[in-house]
């Protein structure tokens, strides 16, 4: 196993532990051991581990691996993300944009894959060289995967994930949806019960483009019901400052021009920009000594940050769910309030400079308005559409609240 891309040693004790994670867990139990109906997680932008291969013509710095004989973890992986070797990084994880099949690929000669298919492993934890230091950094899914198994449930069993590779918007991960569907007729099979989705934010966005492609009678039959927590149903303000300026609140040791770069290439930062089924399209979002950027005005925001692919990107991945479609399933959506959510920026230097930001309501990532559209299915679908507000949830910390574990729990459990 390649040191992550970067020619820096890696300790032998943590790539043991990245091996042990691999090895294959006991088989699952029989189906009449299921505690309750079994369940399928959809994870988030940025929610799920991305493996890399290279082979590449040319490096950016003469730190960076050219070839690796195996497949190494890209996301997360923290030593990836230390000066210098963040450049090779970011080289390897950014995509490329074709304005002609207007389709996105990696640079020449790296290949990337999403490990595990159907494994929690991928979700419940970021970087899994992080697994056995004390506190386990980046813990995702970990706490409700924990949770779900002290109450009987069999990881890679009737608890299996669905990472996928979130820089790319559902158009072009189709075989993303096959798979997961065919997961889902089989767990049906195997458990003899519809299975229960349980999606994190964007995983939402992707679990509803899923359900409107399938029909009412595949719904009924395969779908008891659809966990939506911290969904940003209409987009998120803050990924205007993201193609901006960059953002680098999930990871502070890295400057946020640096990782603008990598947030610019991949498609789904531009498909969760605002959407006008949420925001006024009078509503300032962006403000400079010289314009005021609306939703009307994404066209000339992205002309004047440079960045004239991700126009063409959202273009391409709007129509995917603006409409808002009803799910047509049972569908409970749990959202956070009451942390200081980024709504608009103002820029004295445009776009290289921080903005100033002003902040209003939800969960720190998603805006309040954004989240609370699930309410527009109560008076458009039969089946019951439940809405739950999570006081002083942030975006990722609702994931592990006991709160939200409980609720899950008398979802699935009745108790
Ligand atoms: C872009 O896509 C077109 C059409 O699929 C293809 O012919 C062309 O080779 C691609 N360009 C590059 C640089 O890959
Ligand atoms: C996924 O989990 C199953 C069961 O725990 C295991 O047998 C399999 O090897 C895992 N697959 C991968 C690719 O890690
Ligand atoms: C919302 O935006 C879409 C896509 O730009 C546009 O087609 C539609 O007319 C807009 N709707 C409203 C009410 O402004
Ligand atoms: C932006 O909008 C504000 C508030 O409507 C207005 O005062 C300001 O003049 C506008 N700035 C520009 C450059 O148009
Ligand atoms: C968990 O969520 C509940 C309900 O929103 C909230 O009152 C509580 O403070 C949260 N707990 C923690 C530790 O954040």
């Amino acid at each position: 196993m390649s040191p992550g891309g970067a020619r820096f040693p890696v300790p032998p004790r943590l790539l043991l532990v990245a091996v042990l994670l691999l090895l294959p867990h006991s088989n699952s139990a029989a189906p009449s051991c299921s505690p309750g109906p079994p369940v399928v997680l959809v994870p988030g932008d940025l929610g799920n581990q991305l493996e890399a291969k290279l082979d590449k013509p040319s490096v950016v710095h003469y730190v960076c691996y050219k070839k690796t004989d195996a497949y190494f973890t890209l996301w997360l992986n923290l030593e990836l993300l230390l000066p210098l070797v963040i450049d090779c990084w970011i080289d390897n994880i950014r995509l490329v944009y074709n304005r002609t099949s207007k389709t996105t690929s990696p640079p020449e000669g790296v290949d990337i894959r999403v490990p595990a298919f159907g494994n929690t492993s991928s979700l419940e934890f970021l970087d899994p060289s992080k697994y056995s230091v004390g506190r386990y950094y980046g813990s995702y899914f970990f706490n409700l995967v924990e949770s779900m198994v002290a109450w009987g449930y069999k990881r890679d069993g009737d608890v299996r994930g669905a990472p996928y590779d979130w820089r790319k918007a559902p158009n072009e991960n189709e075989d993303y949806f096959v798979c997961l569907k065919k997961m889902i007729e089989s767990m049906y099979m195997e458990f003899g019960s519809p299975v229960v989705l349980i999606a994190h934010s964007m995983g939402n966005m992707y679990t509803l483009y899923f359900l409107n492609q399938q029909t009412a009678s595949w719904k009924n039959k395969y779908i008891k019901s659809f966990v939506a927590l911290g969904a940003p149903w209409g987009g998120v303000a803050k990924t205007l400052r993201v193609l901006a300026s960059g953002d680098n609140n999930r990871i502070p040791v890295i400057s946020s021009l640096k990782i603008r770069g990598q947030q610019r290439s991949a498609v789904t930062t531009n498909w969760l920009l605002p959407y006008n089924n949420t925001w006024s399209p009078d509503k300032i979002f962006v403000s400079t000594r010289d314009a005021n950027y609306t939703i009307r005005d994404f066209q000339k925001f992205y002309n004047d940050i440079g960045f004239e692919d991700g126009w063409l990107m959202r273009e391409n991945t709007e129509h995917l769910v603006s409409a808002l479609i009803p799910p047509g399933v049972r569908i409970h959506c749990l959202y956070g309030t009451g942390v200081e959510t980024p709504d608009s920026f103002y820029y004295d230097s445009f776009p290289d400079k921080e903005p100033k930001v002003s902040f209003s309501d939800g969960d720190g990532t998603v805006n309040l308005p954004s989240a609370l559209q699930c309410q527009r299915w109560q008076t458009r679908q039969k089946q019951e559409v439940t809405l739950v507000n999570l006081p002083g949830n942030e975006h990722i910390g609702m994931l592990s609240n006991v709160t939200t574990i409980a609720y899950i729990k008398k979802v699935l459990l009745g108790l």
